[in-house]
């Protein structure tokens, strides 16, 4: 850490619609750390969205600098923008962005083709990353035949197999429930760690963005906060890899806080499996049991993820 990565000045973003001004980013200045994860936050239409297109060279700043790596984004025209980002810059999406008609290797392996690396090899990487994120056995799926957290973690395959210095996230938990969510901003993050990746992620999520190195509080195309956040996101993680974390819950369904018992707080001994129930209780339990299946018990992404590290020390290069 120490030097700066992305280096933004005076930046302003200006969309004219018939005689009204928008000014989606209105004089914009930070800077981030190499191996950061830093996460822009902000209400709806606070201008995240804009300043990350613009980071990653998706759309032209009106005014400002942005320097990236050494170079200057604003000055570049379309096919260096292409070079840069295929150099430099790998992207996450919250609607995941997959071809359907492709299988998951298939997927992951396409931002290789634009490398020039050969099938075999542009395979083999591809297996691996989508072994990193913890998708071994749906290699050969669709993202039709994928759960939501599973698609993104095929988004997430893609967005690393290239090995990118930076990457960009825009929402990418929004279209997730809150366990999903959890593991799969675990799994960026510590990805990222492992490789030393910089990472800028978009977030609504106060909670989420307490996850980050450094918080960028925007508010009207201006930054109103920018906090280094490393305790407090060192603190987060470590419950998230506990067990301990769960996000804030908004479900108007839930328990009020004071009537709800958790497992920590309860005074009676946890249940038995072994233990006695009346026959009709027991019966309902076997048939649920029955309709689950023994393959349907939820597995922990984790064992996998962890396995292919010890393994191959994380590395997708080969
Ligand atoms: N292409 C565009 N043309 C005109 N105005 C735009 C355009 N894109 C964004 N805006 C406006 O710029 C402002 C910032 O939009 P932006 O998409 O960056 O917000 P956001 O913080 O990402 O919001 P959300 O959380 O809803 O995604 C909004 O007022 C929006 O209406
Ligand atoms: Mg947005």
């Amino acid at each position: 850490m120490g030097k700066p990565v992305i280096q933004v000045k005076d930046l302003y973003k200006i969309y004219r619609i018939g005689t009204n001004k928008v000014r989606a980013l209105n004089g914009v200045d930070f800077s981030i750390e190499k191996g950061e994860f830093c996460c822009i936050v902000g209400t709806s239409g606070s201008g995240k969205s804009t300043l990350l297109n613009m980071l990653a060279g998706l759309e032209k700043p009106t005014k400002g600098q942005i320097v990236i790596a050494g170079e200057h984004i604003e000055a570049k025209n379309e096919s260096q923008l292409v070079n840069f980002r295929q150099a430099h810059v790998g992207f996450i999406f919250q609607s995941y962005n997959l071809m359907q008609n492709m299988t998951a290797i298939e997927n992951v392996a396409m931002p290789l083709t634009f490398q020039g690396i050969g099938k075999k090899e542009r395979e083999k990487r591809a297996i691996k990353m989508l072994k990193l994120v913890g998708l071994g056995k749906y290699m050969r799926h669709k993202p039709g035949e994928m759960s939501g957290g599973q698609q993104q973690r095929v988004g997430i395959a893609r967005a690393l197999v290239v090995n990118p210095e930076i990457v960009f996230a825009d929402e990418p938990t929004g279209n997730l429930d809150s366990n999903t969510t959890l593991e799969v901003l675990q799994l960026i993050k510590q990805i990222s760690r492992e490789k030393n990746q910089t990472m800028v992620m978009v977030t609504h999520d106060n909670y989420l963005a307490g996850f980050g190195d450094r918080i960028i509080q925007i508010k009207d195309g201006k930054i109103i906060r920018n906090i280094d956040n490393r305790e407090r996101a060192q603190q987060q993680m470590d419950e998230l890899i506990n067990g301990t974390a769960t996000m804030p819950d908004e479900d108007p369904f839930a328990p009020a806080p004071n009537t709800a018992v958790t497992a920590a707080q309860s005074t009676e001994p946890p249940k038995q499996e072994t233990a006695v129930q009346p026959a009709a209780v027991q019966e309902s339990n076997e048939q649920a049991a029955k309709a689950e299946g023994p393959g349907d018990k939820p597995v922990s992404i984790w064992d996998e993820v962890n396995e292919t590290i010890k393994n191959e020390g994380g590395d997708t290069q080969s």
